[in-house]
């Protein structure tokens, strides 16, 4: 798997990120001179995918404060503070920016010295373990996953969960990765996903780079392909876990969910523990990210829309638990009842 996309590179001080935007026409790595960079590239999609968000937040505050080291430590730890803040307001629905963050702030609260550059090193550490942390997470959940995936299965996702929504080998592709790695023969079946299309300009081009058998789907082909018998299993990733096992994922998640369910195919939502967010108690909870309405009224540059049409462009949609019959994660596959396995699991 060699050939996979590096999302996030951190390279002694200096932040790069491979613009999705441009995917998969160009690819290309783009410097993060500023956190207003970092920001608006999380913003617009350059980088995206809950997990990969985390990394880049984390990376992205050391940017922030990498050249304010003359400061007093407690100027300083005001500063990380307030640019913690400001990259969290990026994006608001996967928990995994938060949670990244989180862990950057509690890390510089731990730190003892005194020395303001001393404290750099230590936050450039804890970022530099939450990216490493992230690829290894990714590959649990791969190893769980796999005894899913059979012989001459059709498996479906949706979005990009994959490796480009992450810093390893995603989390729904991590199965698959793996079953290919083992020389299972199965379909993928990706949904292209509107308005940004990332199944089609994301998932199945690093797929196809894989070199696993897949096949691009319009959103609204599946309920079709479901009723010819070429889905046998629909694995797809999440941006929140709710404390009650609800989740959220990209719009048109719930709806392939509520159509798994009629056609009798397992419906499994993979995560790592980073995505779970016991302080949200259910999916309703959850702030859903609106997006800029042009995306939905034009395809690309090109406009489709009458103009002055009025359009909604949620980005993400909550599934409810009962139509989830599994979360794979890190540390195995988890059913329901959700609220009691999680907290097993976890905390
Ligand atoms: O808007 P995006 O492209 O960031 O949305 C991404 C998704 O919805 C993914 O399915 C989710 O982040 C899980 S990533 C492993």
């Amino acid at each position: 798997m060699s050939q996979l996309p590096q999302t996030i590179r951190w390279n002694s001080g200096e932040l790069y990120f491979l613009d999705q935007t441009l995917l998969p026409h160009k690819v290309v790595e783009e410097k993060q001179e500023t956190v207003e960079q970092v920001w608006d590239s999380i913003r617009q999609l350059k980088v995206r995918g809950a997990p990969a968000i985390g990394v880049a937040g984390a990376y992205g505050l050391l940017l922030a404060i990498q050249d304010k080291t003359g400061l007093h430590k407690n100027r300083f730890n005001e500063l990380i503070k307030a640019k913690a803040e400001y990259l969290d307001s990026a994006r608001p629905t996967a928990v995994n920016l938060k949670w990244a963050l989180d862990r950057m702030l509690e890390c510089a609260k731990s730190f003892s010295g005194d020395d303001s550059k001393e404290l750099f090193k230590y936050l450039e550490d804890e970022a530099i373990r939450i990216h490493n942390e992230d690829e290894k997470l990714c590959l649990d959940i791969g190893k769980y996953g796999v005894s899913l995936i059979k012989k001459d299965m059709g498996v479906m996702t949706h979005c990009n969960a994959g490796a480009l929504a992450t810093t390893g080998i995603g989390t729904a592709t991590a199965p698959m990765y793996l079953a290919h790695r083992k020389k299972i023969s199965f379909r993928v079946y990706s949904s292209e996903t509107r308005p940004l299309l990332q199944g089609a300009r994301l998932t199945s081009w690093e797929l196809q780079q894989s070199g696993l058998d897949v096949t691009l789907l319009t959103d609204n082909m599946a309920a079709h392909i479901m009723s010819q018998g070429l889905i046998d299993l629909v694995i797809t990733g999440t941006d929140r876990v709710a404390a009650n096992g609800d989740v959220a994922n990209k719009i048109g998640t719930h709806g392939l969910a509520i159509m798994a369910r009629h056609f009798e195919i397992p419906f499994y939502v993979a995560c790592p523990y980073s995505t779970i967010d016991f302080k949200t108690k259910q999916g309703n909870d959850i702030l859903i990210e609106q997006r800029e309405t042009e995306e939905v009224t034009n395809f690309g540059l090109q406009r489709t829309a009458p103009e002055n049409m009025k359009a909604q462009n949620p980005a993400f949609d909550v599934t409810p638990n009962d139509l989830v019959t599994g979360l794979i994660t890190d540390k195995g596959i988890i059913g329901p009842p959700y609220k009691e396995n999680l907290q097993n699991k976890y905390l």
